[in-house]
């Protein structure tokens, strides 16, 4: 499995036959190097909620690959109207297929869909567990720090995906917390510095984490499990 951090929460992930996008803010991310024509042979676009920075580009994505969006059902039900291929789950449940397995996640965020001037509600929010060859990625979505992150120690994750920046997600000192929470082999800090509000410094993330490596990438940059 290749994962490549394209900045914010935004995530190319590669695998056999599997080249998937998990919250593609492409377009608007100041960021990420990459156009949206740029993602070729996309074969599903995973989608935590439905705030702009994490929906981000998935339609027209979806649209030009034949991709094949993965999200929460209430989220799925709408964007299935923009004529796009949709696999809908909800929180706790897990789904087989030939890339191997997905288990949604709760999140504790909101998911309100931006459409003109006003929202439309997206349902839960969600995280993703994706399991690849018994390598296992955790993509935390935007959260706050739960307790339900505890039952993540279950799940034996290689890969944590986490939000450090404060504000509308976790923050440093929390982020800390859910890695101990979640006893990953590697954590990865995401959403911080795209924006001034969520100003963080990822070293002093790395700081504190004590039972976990911790890798920093910069956007483009990958780490192969
Ligand atoms: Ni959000
Ligand atoms: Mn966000």
């Amino acid at each position: 499995m290749k994962i490549t951090f394209l900045g914010h929460s935004a995530y190319l992930v590669e695998a056999d036959n599997f080249k998937a996008l998990i919250d593609p803010f492409i377009s608007g991310n100041p960021d990420c190097d990459y156009k949206v024509e740029d993602f070729t042979d996309i074969t599903h676009i995973f989608v935590t909620h439905g705030h702009g920075d994490h929906l981000g580009d998935a339609v027209p994505i979806a649209k030009a690959n034949n991709a094949t969006i993965i999200t929460v059902f209430e989220l799925g039900e709408t964007l299935m109207k923009e004529g796009v291929e949709v696999f809908t789950m909800h929180i706790g449940g897990r789904s087989n297929f030939d890339f191997g397995n997905v288990k949604m996640t709760p999140a504790l965020h909101g998911s309100g869909i931006a459409l003109g001037d006003h929202f439309i509600s997206g349902g839960n929010p969600c995280g993703f567990l994706i399991t690849i060859k018994n390598k296992v990625l955790y993509h935390a979505g935007d959260t706050g720090l739960t307790m339900d992150m505890q039952l993540l120690a279950y799940e034996n994750v290689d890969v944590a995906l986490l939000p450090i920046g404060g504000k509308f997600t976790m923050d440093i000192n929390d982020a800390a917390r859910a890695v101990k929470f979640i006893e990953p082999k590697i954590a990865v800090p995401m959403h911080y510095n795209t924006f001034p509000v969520i100003k963080a410094d990822p070293q002093e993330f790395a700081n504190k984490v004590t039972n976990a490596e911790v890798k920093i990438l910069k956007a483009g940059e990958s780490l192969v499990l």
